[in-house]
């Protein structure tokens, strides 16, 4: 089988490390090794009629990575647009920012099906194509119209809501109706495979038989696989990385201050303002902790144009100004506030020096910096994980600590049990972290995807004999 992946952003091979987590880091490593071809975006457009829309093909392991200017005239309708204006906010369940004009969605019709006909290049008999996550919900369709009878199956990394929230997208049908051409539907967790039933059943009237729809495309498979890392690769990471430079130079900072660490994207939905209100509260309510444990907050900025993005921006920074003003001494700063990103090196480095790891989403499809975090630590003295109950990690990361994060002050008394927390109570929840993480590793992901993607031809009616 030739595999087609294809994602609006790709992680480039060796020369780019890839920065604080997402889609791209995660595939990275699997990707390479499969010796599929991945398809994405540039992060360049071009405009007018294209004859070659490949703007770069490398190697990448025994595949390729090729890379695609799209086109201008649609790319921030389909971008800032439609994708990170419209479905971002709905899939993280956050209606009041759904912003949708139908230019919008007309680019991103017009981006998946100029797509599409790109990768036709690489179909062959025996191609299956996987397409990953929101920027793509109608490309199997669009493949369809062309012709293409080739297993397509697609996978959202982000968290599928309740369908009263789908339904707030404009042309929610149209899109869910193009969904059901892709041959296999994976989410993250059985909530959002739930949530997607329960659409196709209450808004288009379908059956469903042990998680298989019929349409007019045929059979669609709509399962459940969680994304996981390579643990093992990780831990050595962050083993070699305590003596990286910028880990080196934390470490001397801390003159034995304990750590809690924020690693995310300047987006809204990974909870930060309640996150660094957490802290404001815990050193309120707990003086003793000033000057005894600070917090490291990375946040990445990401999709800047967007204005409620601008707005998270300014806001948290005026609010880590004021908890910094109020409680900060003339030699003690409780949050180091950082606007970049980090290679994955630093960050396991990084993530083994801090005793606590703070994930707290207000909504996440899976979170990967929860699994980092963990699999970073180190076995003899590791960090306690403080866990949003709503990201997808939770389920399987069920021995972090587990917050509510629209519960400020209970983030507060969690995050301080945290610091305190005795060491064979952090040895026990860590190794039962551990044990999950081993049993669900990225490649694992990788390699059950693609077989049930296999799996779904076997109830296709099989070729008409010559
Ligand atoms: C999330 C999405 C990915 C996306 C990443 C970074 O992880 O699920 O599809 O690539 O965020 O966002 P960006 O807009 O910078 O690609």
């Amino acid at each position: 089988m030739n595999l087609v992946v294809v994602s609006n952003r790709v992680a480039r091979g060796k020369t780019h490390e890839p920065m604080t987590g997402g889609l791209a880091a995660a595939l990275l490593p699997v990707v390479e090794k499969s010796g599929a071809i991945w398809v994405g975006s540039s992060g360049r457009v071009r405009d007018g009629a294209q004859k070659e829309p490949f703007a770069e093909i490398e190697a990448l392991g025994a595949g390729a990575l090729a890379m695609l200017d799209l086109p201008a005239a649609h790319y921030g309708g389909y971008y800032e647009g439609f994708a990170n204006s419209a479905l971002w906010p709905a899939l993280h369940s956050r209606s009041d920012l759904i912003r949708a004009s139908h230019e919008d969605y007309f680019s991103y019709r017009e981006v998946n099906s100029f797509m599409a006909k790109a990768l036709l290049r690489f179909q062959k008999p025996d191609t299956a194509f996987w397409i990953q996550d929101y920027h793509f919900l109608a490309l199997g369709a669009e493949l369809r119209d062309l012709g293409v009878t080739q297993p397509i199956g697609f996978f959202l990394h982000t968290p599928w809501p309740d369908r009263a929230v789908i339904g707030g997208v404009p042309h929610h049908r149209e899109l869910v109706e193009a969904m059901l051409a892709y041959d296999l539907i994976g989410f993250q967790t059985q909530d959002d495979c739930d949530n997607f039933l329960g659409y196709l059943a209450a808004d288009l009237g379908l059956a469903i038989e042990n998680h298989v729809v019929t349409s007019r495309y045929g059979k669609s498979h709509v399962q459940v696989f969680p994304i996981g890392i390579d643990p093992q690769k990780f831990a050595e990471q962050s083993a070699k990385a305590v003596s990286h430079p910028d880990v080196s130079r934390l470490r001397r900072s801390l003159h034995g201050e304990k750590l809690a660490i924020g690693v995310d994207r300047l987006d809204y939905s990974k909870g930060l303002i309640n996150r660094i209100k957490a802290f404001d509260r815990m050193w309120t309510l707990q003086p003793a902790l000033a000057r005894t444990v600070s917090l490291l907050q990375i946040a990445t900025p990401s999709r800047g144009a967007i204005e409620a993005y601008g707005n998270l921006q300014s806001e948290l920074a005026k609010l880590v100004s004021d908890v910094n003003g109020q409680h900060g001494e003339v030699d003690w700063t409780p949050i180091r506030y950082l606007n970049k990103g980090f290679s994955q090196t630093v960050l396991a480095g990084l993530y083994r020096t801090a005793q606590v790891g703070v994930v707290t989403p207000l909504h996440d499809g899976m979170n990967l910096v929860a699994k980092e975090y963990v699999a970073a630590q180190n076995p003899a003295d590791p960090g306690v994980l403080v866990l949003s109950k709503f990201a997808g990690a939770a389920n399987e990361l069920d021995t972090a600590l587990l917050v509510n994060p629209n519960d400020i002050d209970g983030m507060a008394r969690t995050i301080a049990t945290a610091v305190s927390m005795p060491l064979t109570e952090r040895r026990m929840r860590w190794e039962a972290m551990m044990e999950k993480l081993r049993a669900g590793t990225i490649q694992q992901w990788f390699a059950d995807f693609v077989d049930a993607l296999q799996e779904t031809q076997a109830d296709k009616a099989p070729p008409e004999p010559v």
